[in-house]
């Protein structure tokens, strides 16, 4: 496995991968990996010959007040996971490679960015689609693989692939969950043991309304408040939106019908907390 730490050097071990023929799969992280990431890297072996992890914890994506010095940053340990998983190149830049001078061009997704997460987070999606579009033209892989757990951002990502022309695939993988159902994510180290405790409520309140809509519930009002009750069983719990949305669009839903994404964002302590599922109303 070699670590490039400068673009040059990432851009040379790919140039002479892709001259022997091979197919390039890339994982974009912030690094303080987990069995999600790692799930993906597993992914990007079985589709692809070639496997780039980046570990940046991306500076433009985090808001003021927001955890973007305390984001836990163990570079030691995440060599040691990404060599066990096969990976070919890890691409950690510092903040400098990527920003060397002040930033003032930036890849804006509308619309799809001002629903859900980006009401909470303004200029969080600009962030992400802007590191994302300049790690894809540094690493220019064919395949490149997102996660289920930030079903907007692999949205809002296609999206932006798809209207700028960028010459890949992005490839959705399902969310890894810890046996309790809580999503695995690297926030949930800020979590004392309690708060890990009732942070498994998310994914019973998601549950919840995947068995609701079954049932043949299709209010979303209804859906919205009985989840609420599930949440509100664990008083550290703050709720900061249920939303069912279009999957497609991510236009809030007041009758449920086709493909429904139901996200829940949550606040414990300090800590915000992301979930979501996808429910096909047709495949019941
Ligand atoms: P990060 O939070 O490190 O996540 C990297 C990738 O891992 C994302 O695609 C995310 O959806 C996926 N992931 C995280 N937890 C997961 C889980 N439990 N199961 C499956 N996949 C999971 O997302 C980012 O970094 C950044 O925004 C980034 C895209 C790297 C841009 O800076």
């Amino acid at each position: 496995m070699k670590v490039a730490k400068t673009i040059e050097s990432v851009r040379r071990l790919v140039k002479a991968a892709r001259g022997k023929g091979k197919k390039i799969g890339f994982v974009p992280t912030m690094g303080a990996l987990h069995i999600g990431h790692i799930s993906l890297i597993k992914k990007a072996k079985l589709k692809t010959d070639f496997v780039v992890i980046s570990i940046f914890v991306n500076p433009t994506q985090f808001g003021p007040g927001e955890d973007f010095e305390k984001y836990p940053r163990p570079l030691k340990a995440d060599l040691e996971i990404c060599k066990k998983a096969g990976v070919d190149v890890v691409f950690a830049p510092t903040a400098k490679q990527m920003y060397p001078r002040e930033n003032i061009t930036w890849v804006n997704v509308e619309k799809l960015t001002e629903q859900l997460f980006g009401r909470s987070r303004p200029g969080h999606f600009r962030g992400v689609t802007t590191v994302c579009a300049k790690l894809f033209n540094i690493v220019a892989p064919d395949l490149a693989f997102f996660g289920q757990k930030d079903a907007q951002q692999a949205i809002v990502i296609k999206r932006m692939v798809a209207d700028l022309n960028m010459p890949l695939k992005i490839v959705v993988c399902p969310t890894v969950r810890q046996p309790d159902g809580l999503a695995v994510s690297s926030r949930n180290q800020y979590l004392a043991a309690q708060q890990k405790k009732d942070a498994a409520l998310i994914y019973k309140s998601l549950q919840k309304c995947r068995q609701m809509i079954k049932d043949g519930i299709s209010n979303s009002k209804t859906i919205i408040s009985r989840m609420r009750k599930v949440l509100q069983q664990a008083p550290s719990i703050k709720i900061e939106y249920i939303s069912l949305v279009d999957a497609e669009t991510l236009r809030e839903l007041d009758k449920i019908t086709g493909k429904v994404l139901t996200a829940v964002v949550v606040k414990i302590g300090s800590t915000r907390l992301i979930d979501n599922i996808l429910i096909d109303t047709e495949k019941k």
